[in-house]
């Protein structure tokens, strides 16, 4: 028995789906936490292409158990819609994906809320997905959020409703300007919602306690990345979630002593979608090519990834806020074609060294990138199954980045499909006590 936190170690995009697919083989129970439908999970299996949004990456496995925990949020049309995608494209879902019933629900008025603050913050936006994630988190913390289980009582749905609207439609009519919700019609809508998801609704803290004590192998899905946790990442341009490892024990509803690996996801350059803080990203040819090379337009609204270099300072301090047990590398096939590459190992701000993410936000921002300089292998590690089989440069190139980020490479994936992948170890197996370098 063992359980595992799968966790974005940068801004998110670092190929979480496809790991967290690959490692299903070895699970029972895959239960995602945090985050709702602004995050986009891509797995390639053959020729078909899914991108999951809520759903987690584990469903594709027939017989393996699906659960949504109470730390997501949750839009029920969306969520509808997926469900239906992947039962046209012919995936068998049956009994096996359950949802919290504290999960909490995004509303109308959220996804307005979401883009007018979007709008009103003019040059300080967020670059949100516009999904209402954030409202529907504010909402949750001022403890007027609607939770699942509300959708399936008549009586608390309609207060709760009306109260909610009461304010909402105050902000819409004397702050935004706009058409204000129709309490009667929004009721009747997810009252109906309510109906449809009541088979979902399954008390996910108690299935993970079960799983445990039947001896089954558990998966923790994280969605975004560290550097967007609202506590941890370059705050205030993060999500409004709790992304990082810790955030798996809320938002299911168990104790620490309940996770015994934690495998962090990371990108063999840097990416970001959004505005905010990224020392290492490039704006010229080479970004460019980055971007071309490695796909990096956004799984959930298509809009371009900044683009970057690797930087270690991010790697250190994702691994020391998760406790990663392991790390899997992802696209290393990218860096493929060029013939020199730089990773950062530390800052340079008025003047000093870092070697440590700076604590304020603008000094993240002026923090200026010290590289190192590495010779490219320029030759294709798709075709590689073993550490061995990379160009001896590639394994060098990994290499220093383990040192770097003082974690071993557990995983090194070289492609976006099953097969190309370097399994080093596999991150179930260690469990507790695994070694951390
Ligand atoms: P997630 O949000 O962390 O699950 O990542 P996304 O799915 O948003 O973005 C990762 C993208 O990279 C997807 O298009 C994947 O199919 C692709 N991908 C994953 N691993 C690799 C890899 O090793 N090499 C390449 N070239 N693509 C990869
Ligand atoms: P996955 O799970 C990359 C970013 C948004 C924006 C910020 C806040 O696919 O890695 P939000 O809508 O959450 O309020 O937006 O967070 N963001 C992501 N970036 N991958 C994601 O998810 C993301 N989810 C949110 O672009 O900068
Ligand atoms: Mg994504």
């Amino acid at each position: 028995m063992s359980s595992l936190i799968v966790v974005g170690a940068q801004w998110g995009d670092e190929g979480k789906g496809k790991v967290v697919d690959l490692l299903t083989d070895h699970a029972n129970v895959v239960i995602r936490y945090a985050g709702g439908h602004n995050a986009g999970h891509t797995i390639i299996t053959g020729s078909e292409k899914y991108i999951l949004h809520l759903i987690p990456s584990g469903i594709l496995h027939r017989g393996k158990l699906c659960c949504l925990g109470n730390g997501m949020v949750l839009d029920p049309e969306a969520f509808l819609k997926e469900l239906k995608a992947l039962d046209k494209r012919g995936v068998k879902i049956g009994k096996r994906l359950k949802v919290s019933p504290d999960i909490h629900i995004i509303m109308p008025y959220h996804k307005t809320i979401d883009l007018e603050s979007e709008k009103l913050r003019g040059k300080r936006k967020i670059g949100t997905t516009g999904r209402g994630i954030g409202p529907a988190y504010v909402d949750k913390v001022a403890r007027t959020g609607i939770r699942l289980a509300d959708l399936c009582d008549r009586k608390v749905l309609k207060d709760k409703i009306e109260h909610n609207l009461a304010e909402k439609n105050f902000i819409y009519k004397n702050i935004y300007k706009i058409g204000t919700l129709d309490g009667a019609a929004v009721y009747r809508r997810f009252l109906k919602f309510g109906r449809l998801l009541e088979p979902y609704v399954a008390d996910i803290s108690k299935i993970v306690d079960d799983a445990r004590k039947k001896g089954q192998n558990i998966l923790f899905e994280g969605a975004q990345g560290t550097m967007l946790d609202v506590d941890h990442g370059s705050y205030p341009f993060v999500t409004s979630s709790n992304a990082i490892a810790g955030g798996a024990c809320t938002g299911i509803g168990m104790g620490p002593t309940a996770v015994d690996s934690v495998l962090g996801i990371i990108k063999a350059y840097t990416t970001r979608v959004g505005e905010g803080p990224f020392p290492t990203e490039l704006h010229d040819d080479v970004g460019e090519q980055l971007r071309d090379g490695g796909s990096e337009y956004g799984s959930t609204t298509g809009r371009p990834r900044r683009c970057g270099w690797f930087d270690t300072v991010v790697a250190r301090y994702s691994n020391r806020i998760n406790g990663f047990t392991g790390l899997a590398l992802t696209k290393l096939d990218v860096l493929d074609p060029f013939s020199e590459i730089k990773v950062a190992t530390g800052y340079r701000y008025k003047g000093k060294l870092l070697k440590e993410m700076p604590a304020s936000s603008e000094a993240f921002s002026e923090a200026v990138p010290v590289y190192r300089t590495v010779k490219g292998w320029e030759k294709s590690t798709c075709e590689a199954r073993t550490f061995k089989d990379l160009p001896p440069r590639a394994r060098d190139y990994v290499r220093l980045l383990e040192d770097l980020s003082e974690c071993k490479f557990q995983i090194i994936s070289t492609g976006a499909r099953r097969d190309e992948t370097i399994l080093r170890e596999n991150p179930f197996g260690k469990g507790r006590g695994s070694r951390r370098r």
